[in-house]
């Protein structure tokens, strides 16, 4: 038997207040694909920085290939061939792909100059070799997120590691450029490389993953060979109790129209339209949903509603009034909740507490402020009240930064204070979207409680199956135009791929 590619064996690492890794145990054989699961804050990603050398444990054994190391720093991991693609990746924006690649190790000519020739040659062997389609000369800020990945790959495998670890590459592509990456794992894997990679998902687990390792609020669970395994078995395992799968619903029971979308025309960054005569509208009482693949306008569309994006035709009624050229603060007045797609960037003040950002929207009002002036002890106890209300673990209470939160927390503390604003529409962009199964299925629960209360939601998400269990009604978008409308009940898979094709209506 060889000996395993990597042994990470009673491995324990302290936060303050927190035990991220609590004597876990990983072992991953020479050239398997390993996935790492477990929920928001399990400690996977904790203890892969870790085996890259970004954190040092405080306790515990590494070996790899069979030799017992010490990895300090990550130039410690690359020098033993271990490569680590970052959830939220770390390339320059401004240089080109070859660039990005080679920073760090830039090979020079005999006269010292930048050998750019032999390396651009290299990249284009690499490329060839795994399936990595890159553009070499296209800038970072121009391409995608699937090709920014492969670019971020191709960053390691340029440095020779065999060892390659994925925090969440899946979260933020699309469901065919995930395809495309479980695709590129299967060559990695041919050629011989280890993988280990984190998700929350399931179905990428099934699909890609050879062996799963379960970690739950930072203990070793189990490790579990894939094709035996049940996937309801290994989400009760993450989350340790019985998940429900199907979301429980009564029929919904529309009252008025309370939100109306007429003829709405919004520009793009490249001087196309974003949004094309785009029309809905959202009753009291039941969830919309619209369904599409990224990019087809439901960021323009969320972000034209909130306010964030100037619109060039067209009206948003709310309740009958148009909104659509009132400020930002007179629409969170209105009554529209917002729980918005870019959760760091529009959701919350990162810098800020766990009480401060469940009052960002009504932090003028009593009684959290009176002659001006916060009012501390309404604030705290506003925050109390939420916190146990939505279930949200916060080491410290409702001093806890927004940032030290888990991503289920953090989306937890949204949809919070937007429903606490009691608004009449309530508008979910991707509102599970990285979350693992056990927040997604609060938070589903939650917005069928809030359509029963009376209130109009608007879903937008990705997640044709989200869509699919969530809404009464059903909207495909494609090329920035509504293509077709259909009651939840006559809606399946296909006929919605159809639809985003803008093959029926
Ligand atoms: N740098 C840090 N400082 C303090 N606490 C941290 C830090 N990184 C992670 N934690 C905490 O450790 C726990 C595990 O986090 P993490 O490893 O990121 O989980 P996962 O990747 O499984 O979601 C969480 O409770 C998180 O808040
Ligand atoms: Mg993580």
């Amino acid at each position: 038997m060889p000996a395993p590619a990597i042994e990470m064996i009673n491995i324990t690492k302290i936060f303050p207040g927190i035990v991220a890794n609590d004597n876990v145990c990983l072992s991953v054989e020479e050239g398997e694909i390993h996935a790492l699961l477990g929920e928001n804050g399990a400690g996977k990603s904790t203890l892969m920085s870790i085996l890259f050398g970004l954190y040092e444990p405080d306790g515990g054994t590494i070996k790899i290939r069979g030799a017992e190391v010490a990895i300090r720093t990550p130039n410690d991991a690359s020098a033993l061939k271990i490569g680590m693609v970052h959830q939220h990746f770390k390339l320059v924006h401004n240089f080109t792909v070859t660039e990005n690649i080679i920073l760090g190790c830039e090979s020079r000519d005999k006269f010292g100059c930048l050998d750019l020739k032999t390396a651009e040659k290299r990249v284009a062997q690499l490329s060839e070799t795994y399936g990595l389609a890159v553009d070499p000369k296209a800038r970072i800020e121009n391409i995608t997120v699937g090709m920014q990945q492969r670019v971020e790959i191709l960053k390691i495998l340029y440095r020779n590691a065999d060892i390659l670890i994925f925090d969440e590459p899946t979260a933020a592509l699309t469901p065919q450029e995930i395809d495309e990456l479980l695709i590129i794992f299967r060559k990695l894997k041919a050629e011989g490389t280890t993988i280990v990679f984190i998700t929350h998902k399931l179905r990428e687990i099934k699909a890609a993953a050879d062996r799963c390792t379960i970690l739950r609020r930072g203990k070793t669970i189990c490790t579990v060979t894939v094709a035996g395994a049940d996937e309801r078995e290994l989400a009760e395992k993450m989350v340790g109790r019985a998940v429900n799968f199907r979301i429980d619903k009564k029929p919904a029971v529309p009252g008025d129209e309370i939100f109306r979308i007429e003829n709405l025309t919004v520009m793009g960054g490249k001087g196309v339209p974003a949004l094309r005569d785009l029309s809905l509208s959202v009753r009291a009482g039941e969830i919309f949903g619209i369904a599409g693949i990224d990019g087809n306008g439901q960021s323009e569309l969320t972000a034209a509603i909130a306010g964030l994006l100037p619109i060039k035709s067209g009206c948003i009624l709310l309740k009958g009034k148009d909104i659509a050229k009132a400020r930002i603060r007179a629409r969170n007045e209105s009554g529209i909740g917002l729980a918005p797609e870019d959760r760091h960037k529009h959701g919350l003040a990162l810098d800020f507490r766990v009480d401060e950002n469940l009052i960002l929207k009504n932090f003028r009002k009593a009684p959290y402020s009176r002659f001006g002036f916060l009012r501390f002890p309404a604030i705290i106890s506003h925050a109390q009240t939420l916190i146990s209300e939505f279930d949200v673990r916060a080491s410290n209470g409702p001093a806890t930064l927004a940032k030290a939160l888990s991503g289920g927390n953090q989306q937890k503390i949204i949809i919070a204070r937007e429903i606490d604003l009691s608004p009449d529409l309530l508008i979910m962009a991707q509102p599970t979207r990285g979350l693992d199964v056990g927040a997604i299925e609060y938070i589903h629960r939650r917005i069928v409680a809030e359509r029963d209360k009376g209130r109009a939601v608007l879903l937008v998400s990705f997640e044709l199956d989200e869509i699919l269990a969530l809404c009464d009604r059903i909207a495909t978008i494609s090329k920035g135009t509504i293509t077709g409308i259909v009651p939840a009940q006559d809606a399946d898979e296909r006929k919605i791929g159809a639809m985003m094709g803008g093959l029926t209506a």
